[in-house]
């Protein structure tokens, strides 16, 4: 009994120091997205393309020689927004998804963005910073928690996300599902082949990952872009821990990388 009060009390304690956001930082965010509507107009809801078969190859290779890592309650630094998971939460996420190394990626994505820059521009309708990148595998048959349970993502308003399944999807190697505008309450199974992209707004539509089964395998880039009010100084993707989310400050998406 006292233990069990003893851990409410830290975790309450914990998220009241680690709040995710302060009032002020999700105001900037609001404030900033509606000049970026203002000024461009909205991002299309979802726009799916299929990377040329060099740059397949080059994701492809990129999971061949991976570093893995686990997911932790920690941060890059003060410049990225964390999340704050209950304990139980990462070790569920780690037994079930292998998270990459993502820093060393960094040139090799920083190119690919360059070269789908027009399918980019075409899904945001406004100039953008790549403001987080992770990577992972799935387990086979994963328990539908998490990433692979119906959610959206909620993140600060002005962000969406882009994701590259290096095997495509489908079959063996999972799916991805969503509920869009036009099928609120229908799901959509999104499908494709290797180099498969799918770039849609992942904090208003609700979306889950179906899992790979045995024998398929799911690798997935997830790549966060922040949407700008003009061009950024520089297209170097800020590059996090897998625990960060976005960038904590969206004047910093205009700004070199530290
Ligand atoms: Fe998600």
């Amino acid at each position: 009994m006292i233990k069990h009060l003893a851990q409410k009390v830290k975790r309450r304690i914990r998220n009241l120091i680690r709040r995710p956001q302060s009032r002020e930082g999700s105001e900037s965010f609001k404030l900033h997205n509606e000049l970026v509507n203002h000024s461009w107009g909205l991002p299309r809801e979802m726009h799916k393309f299929v990377l040329t078969p060099d740059y397949t190859k080059v994701v492809k290779e990129l999971f061949d020689s991976a570093v893995w890592l686990s997911i932790e309650d920690d941060t890059a630094s003060e410049a990225f927004l964390a999340s704050h998971l209950r304990p139980e939460t990462y070790n569920r996420l780690n037994a079930e998804y292998q998270y990459c190394d993502v820093r060393p990626w960094s040139g090799h994505m920083q190119e690919l963005i360059r070269a789908a820059r027009d399918e980019i521009f075409f899904a945001l309708n406004s100039p953008f910073r790549v403001v987080q990148l992770r990577a992972w595998t799935t387990v086979p048959n994963a328990s539908q928690f998490g990433p692979s349970d119906w959610h959206k993502d909620g993140l600060e308003p002005g962000h969406l996300k882009m994701m590259i399944y290096p095997l495509g999807l489908g079959g063996a190697n999972g799916a991805l599902a969503l509920k869009t505008e036009h099928s609120p309450s229908q799901e959509e199974i999104i499908e494709g082949e290797e180099g498969l992209v799918i770039i849609f707004q992942n904090s208003d539509i609700e979306h889950r990952a179906i899992p790979p089964k045995d024998g398929g395998s799911r690798p997935t880039i997830e790549i966060t872009l922040q949407r700008l009010f003009v061009q950024p100084q520089d297209d170097a993707p800020f590059i996090g821990t897998p625990n960060d989310r976005h960038l904590s400050d969206p004047r910093t998406a205009y700004q070199l990388r530290y």
